[in-house]
């Protein structure tokens, strides 16, 4: 699939690097963020969290609140506003809670919300939110970290071959447990709901991956029409998959709105960030792997199991990467949940694979030492060339070729194998290397673009930009089409009254926008074309509009050049049209034909170098090169930037980052930017970003794929594989910790 061409072009806008056509409303303040909108009469609403992780609520005494000065309303279980759940396993309509805010006096985790105080001002809430008195009765928690012990089913989740029978015949054998913290989402912008009601209709200003998904579960929530409600984020400060689904603040708001028939504001906290709005969950992952003596993999079973709430049972997927990155006859894969009086875990940034690489990426790592082979060399050697889980071909699969550009752009020739054995300016150094892999999705999207009478093209979707430039992405298209600049094109996302789009998750709103963007963008075209065959007084009355075409925003007859044309709003005006708008449509992937059959995944490599200084005993990431094969890239400067904002949250997911629940209270005690340790810039290394750049027109027209969550997979093992390579420990639960180093026999760099 190397040979692809790209499609014709008439600006060469894709595929080039383009600065996100909103940046300057964020570096001037002017994007508004959920929590940014303010109305006038609008009313606070503070949540009452619980201070404990398991029981019932006994008495809620809210008599002090209500007295306190500004007071307009506190609402909980007792006289709560009837509140529905959503249809299970209905993909287009999901609550992150099945469980709505207050449905019963059970307390399930620390932190969830017992009441909310709505007032005047933040300050009356939050003083008033203090003032609610709530009695529990307690019952043990589960709250244990050990998975180790569950005794219950494991599903089956992939089978093929005998892997216990191959396992226990293979003459290389490595059998070992891997341990992946929970971790929180913690993008700069919280959540937060405004509620506004008007009539029986509301409006949820939200922070939302999802406005679309937001709109329908808010719509069963409420127990109201879809119709009745609209959802807008005009601006994402991240979300990380925390912000797919709404979470139980929004119901609060919108109820609270509609007692008081007044908007209502209510942001989430740093503490709350921590308790109600999910966390990637903790995993244990065993993982065997048997080989032959020349590497060649005959063996692998992953059994894992992941904590999850009392209220929901969310699988973290594991294996999504482990069935078809590497060839292997025999594999079994299980899965089981353990339920932790916790809050309810949400996909974040690479759900399952990430985790799920981080066991099995280690565990090659460690056969490669037990081996005494080199770490490339065995992944080379056990390159997959069809998805042995299905034995259906990939779409476009360059996981070879992104290990070897890897290898040759971090100069891994040079890396001596024995532990400790490297060295650079007075440190010690390591260098571990990694696999990575994310499927490839693309769902249902409509757009609406239009040529406007003031000569500006406009494009409206009610999908919603993540930070990652999904507003840009719609910007090239309508250049491409219309070869207009920016200044003159109109991109208006996030608002569910616009022509239904993707979530922003699981990198598929890239690929699920461009095709119907693009085919709204070429049917306009071609009805303008016709408008100025049609349009009497037009220069090209009666002429072929096959004849004719559009160049940098002029009508001109084809071979011509544009400046012989009309501008198009000239054509426009002529027809006494006020816009030529038109429709466009992506389908999904799993019901296009050209998808059919075919294993769509994104591919990358991930190389790392870190240092050592066994003296003073610290650690640091220096370096890392990531290869990645994500189809065609659209704009390489938004991607590099994802792909490198990714390798930093791999190093905080490798060093640093680990929520901790307080094992007698439930509560999250790192809760707050101050403990919850995170990369920031002085963590951050030199990063190295190649895109591999083929097209995989499986996914449509253009042949992206996909960009962020692949940048974070393989990142993590690559780390603590570097570590080993230096110091000799092997650490298989994450973050590498200073003190699991001060076991190292290497004393001196
Ligand atoms: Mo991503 S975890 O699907 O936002």
């Amino acid at each position: 699939m190397a040979t692809q061409t790209t499609p014709p072009s008439q600006s060469n806008v894709i595929g080039r690097s383009v600065a996100r056509i909103d940046g300057p409303l964020k570096t001037t303040g002017t994007a508004q963020y959920a929590a940014d909108f303010h109305f006038p009469n609008m009313a606070h609403a503070v949540p009452v969290q619980s201070t404990i992780a398991s029981g019932r609520i006994e008495k809620l005494d809210a008599a002090a609140a209500q007295s306190m000065p500004g007071v307009l309303l506190v609402l909980h279980h007792g006289n709560m506003d009837k509140l529905y759940r959503v249809v299970p396993n209905d993909f287009s309509a999901t609550t992150s809670e099945a469980r709505p805010p207050f449905e019963d006096r059970t307390i399930y985790y620390w932190g969830q919300y017992v009441a909310v105080v709505v007032a005047e001002t933040l300050e009356q809430a939050t003083a008033a939110a203090a003032a609610v008195k709530v009695e529990y009765s307690q019952t043990p928690a589960k709250l244990s970290t050990n998975l180790g012990d569950y005794a219950g089913k494991r599903p089956s989740v992939s089978q093929r071959g005998d892997a216990e029978k191959a396992f226990a015949a293979a003459p290389i054998k490595v059998d070992q447990t891997y341990v992946t913290p929970a971790e929180t989402h913690n993008p700069i912008e919280m959540h937060a709901t405004v509620a506004a009601w008007e009539g029986d209709s509301v409006t949820l200003y939200e922070t939302s991956q999802g406005v679309v998904n937001h709109r329908y579960a808010m719509a069963q929530v409420l127990g109201i029409p879809r119709e009745n409600v609209t959802v807008v984020t005009r601006f994402l400060g991240s979300g990380f998959g925390g912000k797919l689904f709404p979470w139980p603040h929004s119901a609060l708001a919108a109820v609270a709105s509609r007692r008081l028939q007044r908007p209502v504001k209510l942001s989430v906290n740093r503490t709350m960030m921590f308790s109600n709005v999910g966390h990637r969950p903790l995993c244990e992952q065993r993982f065997q792997l048997g080989a032959t003596t020349d590497g060649k993999l005959l063996s692998l079973r992953q059994d894992y199991i992941n904590h999850t709430s009392l209220i929901d049972d969310i699988d973290e997927g594991c294996g999504e990467a482990t069935t078809y990155l590497y060839s292997v006859p025999s594999l079994t894969v299980t899965r089981a949940l353990a339920q932790r009086n916790v809050g309810t875990p949400s996909p974040m940034r690479g759900p399952g694979a990430v985790p799920g690489l981080f066991a099995m990426e280690s565990a090659m790592d460690e056969l490669a030492v037990a081996l005494n082979m080199d770490p490339v060399e065995l992944r080379l050697r056990n390159d997959a060339t069809k998805d042995e889980s299905n034995g259906q071909p990939f779409s476009s699969r360059h996981l070879k070729e992104c290990i070897e550009t890897g290898a040759a752009k971090f100069g891994w020739k040079q890396r001596t194998p024995a532990v400790g054995s490297m060295r650079r300016d007075g440190r010690v150094l390591g260098w571990g290397m990694a696999a990575a892999s994310w499927g490839a999705y693309r769902f249902p999207c409509a757009a609406t673009v239009a040529l406007e009478v003031d000569g500006r093209v406009t494009v409206r979707c009610a999908t919603q930009d993540v930070g990652t430039g999904t507003y840009t992405i719609f910007a090239q298209v309508l250049q491409e089409k219309t070869g207009l600049p920016f200044e003159r094109i109109g991109v208006h996302l996030g608002d569910t009254s616009m022509p239904e789009g993707p979530m922003s998750g699981g990198s598929w709103a890239t690929a699920s926008v461009l095709p119907a963007v693009s085919s709204a963008a070429d049917s306009v075209v071609k009805t303008l074309l016709q408008v100025a065959n049609s349009t009497a007084g037009s220069p090209f009355a009666g002429v072929d509009p096959a004849k004719l075409q559009l160049t940098a925003g002029r009508v001109h007859q084809a071979g011509e050049p544009a400046e012989t044309g009309v501008p198009f709003e000239k054509l426009i005006a002529m027809a006494r049209l006020s816009r030529i708008s038109a429709d466009g449509n992506t389908t999904a992937i799993f019901e296009d034909p050209k998808a059919k059959g075919l294993s769509l995944h994104s591919f990358g490599a991930q190389f790392v170098e870190v240092e050592w200084e066994p003296q003073i005993a610290r650690l640091r990431v220096s370096r890392v090169v990531t290869v990645i094969d994500g189809g065609r890239i659209i704009n390489p400067k938004a991607a590099a930037n994802q792909i490198k904002g990714a390798v930093v949250m791999g190093v905080g997911m490798g060093l640093l980052e680990q929520t901790v629940y307080d094992p007698r209270t439930g509560q999250p005690i790192n809760g707050n930017m101050a403990d919850y340790l995170m990369a920031t810039c002085p963590d951050t290394p030199e990063i190295d970003v190649t895109f591999l750049d083929y097209p995989d027109l499986a996914m449509g027209e253009y042949g992206a794929r996909g960009i962020g969550e692949i940048g974070l997979a393989g990142v993590a093992p690559a780390i603590a594989s570097a570590v080993y390579h230096a110091t000799g420990v092997r650490v298989r639960t994450l973050p590498v910790r200073i003190e699991d180093l001060l076991q190292s026999r290497i004393r001196e760099a």
